[in-house]
């Protein structure tokens, strides 16, 4: 499942460093995200992946290091310019507006890539292109909804793929996607899945998944990043990850088949 090496990077991390005070959680961290790309980012609890999605997405700043968002280094930008950017993100516990509806919600996050403000996003010149995109989604997401409902109504497994839903609907160029499988039934785990290869097949969105279902990145991921400790103990293709001695130690455990 390789990607195609001719493809730009659009995501860059160089050298990224982050330590509370003295729990290091980001060691020297290099690696790249070209569009189309589903990069897998995998290691024990702990390990510094959110934190490095916090990074990434702006919400941390580094220690040290440098991120690339095509050819603006965003090291020090703040989160809103690089949503504007085109880097959107799901949090490893969905976040949304508890007390709002769908329709605020699932506007909050086109607002960032029409600029447009909430109302005009909603019934302004770019809403049938909205709707459009909204409709195919569902379709994969595999339930439906009411404008009205809310949000606070919403089932778990239903939230963190809305969650993903208004992440996509963004029209980001990096998807940053924090466990989305947690929680999930094995049907939900699909539509999930769904998603995330419409965002790198048909979107052209580069993915960065974390996820601690084995199968689910094994699968799907061209390409595998894997922390322990704050450190790249491996990185490189799935085949190649799940016969990592390194990984199989500090994660994967014995016997782990990318077969399985
Ligand atoms: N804001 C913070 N302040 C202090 N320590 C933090 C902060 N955020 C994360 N950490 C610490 O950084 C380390 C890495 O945490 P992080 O949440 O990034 O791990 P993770 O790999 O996402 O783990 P999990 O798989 O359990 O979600 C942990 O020791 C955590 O306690
Ligand atoms: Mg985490």
């Amino acid at each position: 499942m390789a990607i195609q090496s001719e493809n730009r990077p659009v995501l860059s991390l160089q050298g990224v460093c982050k330590a509370f005070g003295g729990i290091i959680v980001a060691e020297d961290i290099s690696f790249d995200v070209s569009s189309c790309e589903m990069m897998g980012l995998i290691g024990p609890n702990g390990a510094g992946k959110t934190s490095l999605l916090n990074m990434i997405s702006g919400i941390y700043s580094m220690d040290k290091g440098r991120i690339m968002f095509g050819d603006v280094d965003v090291s020090k930008a703040p989160a809103h310019k690089r949503a504007r950017l085109g880097l959107a993100r799901t949090f490893q516990a969905p976040r949304f507006l508890q007390r709002s509806n769908i329709r605020d919600n699932l506007l909050l996050g086109t607002d960032l890539a029409d600029q447009y403000t909430f109302f005009q996003s909603f019934i302004g010149k770019k809403s049938k292109d909205f709707e459009e995109e909204l409709s195919e989604l569902m379709e994969i997401a595999g339930f439906t909804f009411d404008w009205d409902d809310l949000i606070a109504a919403f089932p778990y497994g239903r939230l963190k793929i809305l969650e993903i839903v208004r992440a996509m609907l963004s029209k980001p160029r990096i998807l940053l996607i924090d466990e989305p499988a947690a929680g999930l039934n094995d049907i939900e785990i699909g539509h999930a899945v769904a998603l995330l290869k419409l965002a790198t097949e048909k979107r052209g969105m580069g993915v960065v998944l974390i996820e601690h279902k084995m199968d689910m990145v094994m699968n799907n991921c061209h390409n595998i990043v894997v922390l322990n400790f704050g450190k790249v103990i491996a990185k490189g293709q799935p085949e190649m990850i799940s016969k990592n001695k390194d990984v199989i130690e500090a994660y994967l455990g014995r016997g782990y088949d990318v077969a399985n």
